[in-house]
């Protein structure tokens, strides 16, 4: 995965290159480039690592110009190097192409070109298509693209400029997604749609097998055959300052604080006036095919998944219908079971998931019904599915998905209500008091987030240790999953979840004097259970933080210190629960210094298996 832009019109391209790219350095940062073109010529520049080292090269040595690309890059094929950054040109200089996806069929391709002369100067995949331009080239850009395009297997968002047709820049998508920027007397395109925003609010997305030719007054749409297609401009309603770190010292800590409006939005227009039912008129499946659906799969990766594994909970409870939650990278390369009455639900905070999209194509191809809850509306996911319930979270920058987990929860929560009111299996005043509790969550997460400053000196001391254990029944259990997976993927400290009644059956073994363990005690008939699992622990000397609802005094007795979250019914407790969690993973990051919303070897959007 990597992220890609272009830029052509009055102003020095550099610049625009450099801003779109860092805000698309979520998407990878092992090396970065840009190609810029000037009288006849093509100049590049790359570096290897973060951002900053691009920035400061062309400190030193601007590139002059205003039409350019630039790319930002998390190696697939060919470790971090200046050679394997991108942009990537041919034999000669005549092409440059900035690539993001995977060319399957590139060795073959690789092979022939170097049988008939290529020579190639980098590990990657993407170089066979500036030797391929060269190869096809007919005297004029678009064709000899077209031309390419037929050659290449694969997914790919392609920018790319050629010295012998200037003034122009001929941008591809075929399973990568990209975006296409409309200025005045100048164009863009880029990954996404924050790198943009400083420019532009008007973009039109590219779905799958469009192709874009960018002048500075024109943005033409050609199918990949290169027919002319009518596209609408789409007009993105983000503020600019909502993909800004906003005064926090790291998006991931914005992003926490963010959750309370982004819960709010997400539940903006989808509860009755009367505050007792939910409705989601987006969704265009009838009340008969609510009816008809006998069995649930819930795809999804990551952070995603661990929602999933809630939303089971909440269908399952309330609209009697059972539910297996999948990982999408073991789910598409199985046989599943399902009927024609199987409803799949993938969850993708990206939409771009590469895994989870391919689930979601074969469960279309399948015949079977794909309802998506995403948070990028122009996202593959989005469009492909039949229905989609988009999650109001607003871009979420960091690598650490925390506002995208509750907003999913919430789109979960909801959809559970709703098919629960169309299938008459909960009691009216059941969905009402959901409804109202879920109406009820932005104060009560507001609450939530005032304990920072105690969670922070936790955080601190638990810092020092290099393993930590969540644990936790039920649906606790499911949080605790999320809050491990947050602890270990930015702060690098092992840390595991266990289903508290199964400690005994070895992992038991782990606890040692003054290893920090994280209880979790909210679901009421199983509380007692909990607690004995928790003196397990205490007798084997580790450092239990138990976080419980406020007033349960109890549990001081047991436990070293204690964490209180407001109450709402134990079902809605993941929402509770998560934000300390998502806390106490962000302060031992910081504690050990690591850089919070990019961590080693991880990046924002896996559009690569
Ligand atoms: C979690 O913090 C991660 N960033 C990761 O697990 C993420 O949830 C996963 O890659 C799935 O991404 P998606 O929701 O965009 O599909």
């Amino acid at each position: 995965m990597c992220g890609i832009v272009g830029y052509i019109g009055p102003r020095q391209a550099q610049d625009v290159l450099l801003d779109g790219l860092s805000k698309l350095e979520y998407r990878g940062y092992d090396s970065a480039g840009i190609a810029v073109y000037d009288h006849g010529d093509i100049q590049v520049a790359k570096a290897v690592g973060r951002l900053v080292g691009l920035a400061d090269e062309l400190t030193q040595h601007p590139l002059q110009g205003s039409q350019g690309i630039g790319h930002t890059r998390w190696a697939t094929h060919g470790r971090p190097s200046e050679d394997n950054a991108h942009p990537h040109s041919g034999c000669a200089s005549d092409f440059v192409v900035v690539h993001n996806g995977i060319i399957e069929n590139y060795m073959q391709l690789r092979e022939d070109l170097e049988a008939r002369g290529h020579h190639f100067s980098s590990e990657t995949d993407t170089e066979v298509v500036a030797h391929l331009l060269e190869e096809y080239w007919t005297g004029e850009l678009v064709s000899t693209v077209t031309n390419v395009l037929k050659e290449i297997r694969g997914a790919y968002a392609l920018a790319i400029m050629a010295k012998q047709d200037p003034g122009k820049l001929v941008a591809v998508r075929k399973h990568s997604p990209l975006v296409i920027g409309l200025g005045n007397g100048e164009n863009f395109c880029a990954s996404d749609i924050p790198a943009l925003l400083q420019y532009t609010r008007t973009v039109y997305i590219l779905a799958e097998g469009e192709m874009a030719v960018i002048t500075k007054d024109a943005v033409e749409c050609l199918d990949l055959e290169g027919n002319p297609i009518q596209k609408q401009p789409f007009e993105v309603t983000w503020d600019a300052v909502a993909a800004e770190k906003g005064g926090y010292e790291h998006y991931m800590l914005k992003e926490i604080h963010e959750q309370p409006k982004a819960v709010r939005d997400t539940l903006s227009g989808r509860i009755s006036e009367d505050g007792r039912h939910v409705l989601l008129p987006e969704l265009h499946m009838t009340p008969d095919e609510l009816r008809n659906i006998d069995r649930i799969h819930i795809v999804a990766c990551g952070t995603s998944y661990h929602a999933g594994l809630v939303g089971k909970v909440a269908i399952e409870r309330l609209a009697r219908v059972p539910v297996d939650v999948e990982i999408a990278s073991e789910y598409r390369y199985r046989d599943p079971i399902v009927s024609d009455r199987t409803l799949i639900m993938v969850i993708s905070q990206s939409g771009e998931t590469a895994d989870t999209l391919a689930a979601l194509r074969n469960a279309m191809a399948r015949g079977n019904q794909v309802l998506a809850i995403t948070n990028v509306l122009g996202s593959s996911v989005a469009r492909e599915a039949d229905d989609v319930i988009v999650t109001w979270a607003g871009p979420e920058i960091s690598v650490a998905s925390t506002k995208a987990y509750t907003t999913q929860l919430i789109a979960l929560y909801l959809f559970a209500g709703y098919l629960a009111q169309a299938r008459s299996t909960a009691n009216d005043d059941v969905v009402a008091e959901l409804v109202r509790e879920l109406s009820s969550l932005p104060d009560k997460l507001e609450n939530v987030l005032e304990a920072a400053p105690l969670i922070q000196s936790i955080a601190e001391s638990f810092s020092t240790w290099d393993d930590a254990f969540f644990l936790g029944r039920g649906l606790d259990y499911s949080v605790a999953l999320e809050g491990a997976l947050k602890y270990k993927e930015i702060s690098y400290i092992h840390a595991e979840a266990y289903p508290a009644g199964e400690l005994k059956h070895g992992t038991l073994a782990l606890i040692v004097d003054g290893v920090p363990v994280v209880a979790l005690l909210t679901q009421d008939e199983l509380f007692d259970k909990m607690v004995s699992n928790v003196k397990e622990v205490k007798a084997r000397d580790a450092y239990v933080l138990g976080i419980t609802w406020v007033g349960n005094e109890e549990i001081t007795k047991s436990v070293d210190r204690v964490l209180y979250v407001p109450r709402t019914i134990a079902f809605l407790a993941p929402l509770m629960l998560v934000i300390p969690l998502q806390l106490l993973a962000y302060y031992a990051s910081v504690a050990r210094g690591n850089d919070v919303d990019k961590p080693r070897n991880l990046a924002k959007s896996v559009t690569v298996e």
